[in-house]
């Protein structure tokens, strides 16, 4: 079995303005109009600020995400946002969980993640959890070690039920691999560990993990961006800087798309 679809977005991080991802949008939304329609799921994820903005805009079918969300839903909690607030805004696909970042600068813990996803899944997202190891668990050759603990943690408790809805997606980035100074992966390293992951994957969730795409992320630009779709157990890229002006974004997933329909959809589960 294999899943029927591309998926491919960006995450804005700390940059653009509300005006600025408005823009951004709309004329995202218009250059890949025509792709509405084929078997891609494209979305965006900007910042807390920009999102209403971002829900005005009309936007073909792509998916808007929060990058980071509280798990409770009101408390004594400064500085944090609560899956209520996301709701109510009204324009709310996704939620990612655990991107490097977050974990590395601002020390959030794979059990904070889980406490995320499950709060997520129950407020009707879908979690987008993020995992990688760094340079030094590499070193060291632990890194399905750490992928490993991340996954397991991070969904713990999350149902097969959840799963089969194809509500949990997961983006593997490699934390070395990331940003401007990030070192773009060996594509068979990065098959590798698609393939533990779809295999631990296999092991939690019987029969379901075909529900589960697998995403991978880093330093994904026009050069490297066929090699990454092309490996079998990667279903979809999540893109930073060279997605964040709608060109970019938009002939980068062209040519994503037309290798991802070459190897015949995403891989076997
Ligand atoms: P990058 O960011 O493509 O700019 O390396 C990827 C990410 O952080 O998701």
């Amino acid at each position: 079995m294999k899943l029927p679809r591309l998926f491919f977005g960006t995450n804005l991080k700390m940059y653009q303005t509300a005006s600025e991802t408005a823009a951004f949008l709309g004329e995202l939304a218009q250059l890949t109009a025509d792709l509405r329609e084929e078997p891609i799921i494209r979305f965006v994820i900007p910042s807390f600020p920009s999102l209403p903005a971002a829900g005005a805009v009309e936007r073909n079918g792509i998916r808007l995400g929060a990058q980071n969300m509280h798990w409770e839903n009101a408390g004594q909690y400064t500085g944090e946002v609560s899956p209520l607030m996301l709701r109510d805004l009204g324009c709310i696909d996704l939620v990612e969980i655990g991107h490097s970042e977050r974990r590395q600068l601002f020390g959030e813990t794979s059990q904070q993640c889980n406490q995320k996803v499950l709060s997520a899944l129950a407020n009707g997202f879908t979690a987008l959890l993020c995992v990688g190891e760094t340079a030094a668990e590499k070193y060291y050759s632990i890194s399905d070690e750490t992928l490993a603990i991340q996954l397991k943690v991070g969904l713990a408790d999350v149902s097969p039920a959840e799963i089969a809805a194809g509500r949990v997606w997961i983006a593997y980035e490699p934390v070395w691999a990331i940003g401007v100074n990030g070192k773009p992966a060996p594509p068979a390293y990065v098959q590798e560990r698609h393939q533990r992951l779809r295999l631990l994957l296999r092991e939690l969730y019987p029969g379901q993990c075909c529900s589960v795409p697998l995403l991978y992320g880093g330093s994904v630009n026009s050069e490297n961006a066929s090699a990454y779709i092309g490996l079998e157990d990667v279903d979809g890229l999540f893109v930073g800087r060279a997605a964040w002006n709608a060109p970019a974004f938009d002939a980068l997933l062209r040519q994503v798309y037309a290798v991802w329909k070459e190897k015949g959809g995403s891989g076997p589960c």
